[in-house]
């Protein structure tokens, strides 16, 4: 079947698309947006979070069928490579990054959160990532990236 959505601003169109294609599947393989990875492909880890008509889904969990006329924003979509997004750069700055695999789930979260939550507690922190794992930091950095963001964002970059 052929899906047809907006992937960043953008309509994309993948074709062929197997009916149990997933979200994520489509994204990577067939729009080369490699950015959302692929871990645990069950919905587990939050790795692949993408915000699909404004909202943050797992894309592995997603059919791609479903997405059909819909809007889809990936980790690509908040910035580029020369204009990261203040989030992207507070996951830079706060050494929050280690083998990246959490690291675009992450910060498509964190970037929902803020706009929900401008300050949030770190409880509030917390419960946002409750879907999202990560190996190697242990947290601490992820937790100081998302203060990070919250204060540049805010305009306080004390
Ligand atoms: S790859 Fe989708 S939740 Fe882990
Ligand atoms: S940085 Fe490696 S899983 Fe989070």
């Amino acid at each position: 079947m052929r899906v047809t959505m907006t992937v960043n601003g953008s309509p994309a169109t993948a074709d062929d698309v197997w009916e149990g294609e997933s979200l994520l599947y489509v994204l990577r393989e067939r729009l080369g947006l490699s950015g959302s990875k692929n871990a645990c492909e069950q919905g587990e880890c939050g790795s692949c979070t993408v915000y699909l008509d404004g909202v943050p889904v797992c894309a592995c969990m997603v059919a791609a069928g479903q997405a059909e006329g819909r809007s889809i924003v990936t980790v690509e979509g908040l910035g580029s490579a020369d204009d990261l997004h203040p989030v992207q750069q507070a996951f830079l700055r706060a050494g929050a990054v280690q083998c990246g695999f959490c690291t675009p789930g992450l910060i498509i979260v964190a970037h929902d959160l803020l706009s929900r939550i401008p300050a949030p507690t770190d409880p509030q922190i917390r419960e946002a990532f409750a879907g999202n794992l990560c190996r190697c930091t242990g947290y601490e950095k992820i937790l100081d990236a998302v203060r990070l963001a919250a204060r540049e964002m805010s305009g306080d970059s004390k």
